[in-house]
């Protein structure tokens, strides 16, 4: 993964286009960087920035005099308004991943744009007002403030960016309440849901800021295989009506199959991508 050529690191920008024409069944070996381009690249055409870009992305964790090598080298490219998947099993550096695009940890080497920012750039608070503005998260473990109603956790972090007036805080809170069928539950506090509908509203919390970018870490392992067809789905369809990118991280191979784009991680590697939208053939 190592001693990329120019005509490579060129070859980043094309991967939004690459990935467009992936067919189903195209699988593709180490680097999706170097996905065959398609008949579109050089023409001047594909000038749509990428929601999210790595080349050649590491994280090595120290641990005492341990070096851990999570990331190895990742290059990848997300586009505006898909749904994605990072697959692999426990270890391969999914969560690492996840930190890393969401700016709450920091690469060792390579490149990462976010929302068209080089990560590297931000400072500590600078980073925590980008990830405010730009991301949104779900956790595995829903991370709900219990103190707080269901509707008091998904306002919560309008407060935080202080980004609106009473009025229309309780108008986003309210619509996202009813996308994501809790209205009726608003005034419950976390202790009195279900974990379901925990997650529901760890969903509607990360998207009530408006964030292009919602990352959600096994954000169904918690929960039932039905349940979690449920959440994921619901997703989905947010994804499709608000034009959010969600990215999602995975080991459960029947909830990898809703996916419209699946990267598979291996030991710090990505191993495989896989298209499956329509029309992208
Ligand atoms: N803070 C850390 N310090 C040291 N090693 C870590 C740390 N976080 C993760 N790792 C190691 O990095 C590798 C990838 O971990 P992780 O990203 O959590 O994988 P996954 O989410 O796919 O299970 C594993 O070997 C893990 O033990
Ligand atoms: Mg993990």
């Amino acid at each position: 993964m190592s001693g990329k050529s120019l005509s490579e690191q060129e070859g980043l920008n094309s991967v939004p286009n690459a990935a467009a024409r992936i067919s189903t069944e195209a699988t593709i070996t180490r680097d999706p960087a170097e996905v065959r381009v398609g008949s579109a690249a050089g023409t001047g055409e594909e000038k749509a920035m990428s929601l999210v870009e790595s080349k050649d992305l590491t994280k090595t964790y120290q641990a005492g005099e341990v070096e851990v090598k999570a990331l190895k080298g990742i290059s990848f490219a997300i586009e505006p308004a898909s749904f994605v998947s990072f697959v692999g099993p426990s270890g391969s550096g999914k969560t690492t991943l996840l930190n890393l695009v969401g700016c709450l940890d920091k690469p060792t080497s390579g490149q990462l744009r976010v929302v068209g920012t080089d990560v590297a750039t931000l400072g500590r608070a600078e980073g925590a007002t980008f990830r405010g503005r730009n991301i949104g998260f779900v956790f595995q473990d829903f991370n709900l403030i219990p103190v707080l109603t269901v509707f008091e956790n998904i306002e919560y972090p309008l407060l935080m960016v202080e980004c609106c007036g009473a009025r229309e805080r309780r108008e986003r809170v309210e619509t996202l309440l009813e996308a994501v069928g809790m209205a009726d539950q608003k005034k419950k506090f976390p202790s009195q849901i279900s974990g379901g509908q925990k997650q529901r509203v760890a969903v509607a919390r990360a998207l009530v800021a408006d964030p292009k970018l919602v990352l959600a870490d096994e954000p169904t392992a918690n929960l039932d295989h039905e349940t979690a067809f449920m959440v994921i789905n619901l997703m989905k369809s947010l994804k499709k009506e608000r034009k959010t990118t969600f990215v999602f991280s995975t080991h459960d191979p029947k909830i990898v199959g809703e996916a419209e784009i699946v990267y598979t991680l291996e030991d710090g590697l990505v191993t495989n991508l896989e298209d499956r939208r329509a029309g992208h053939a």
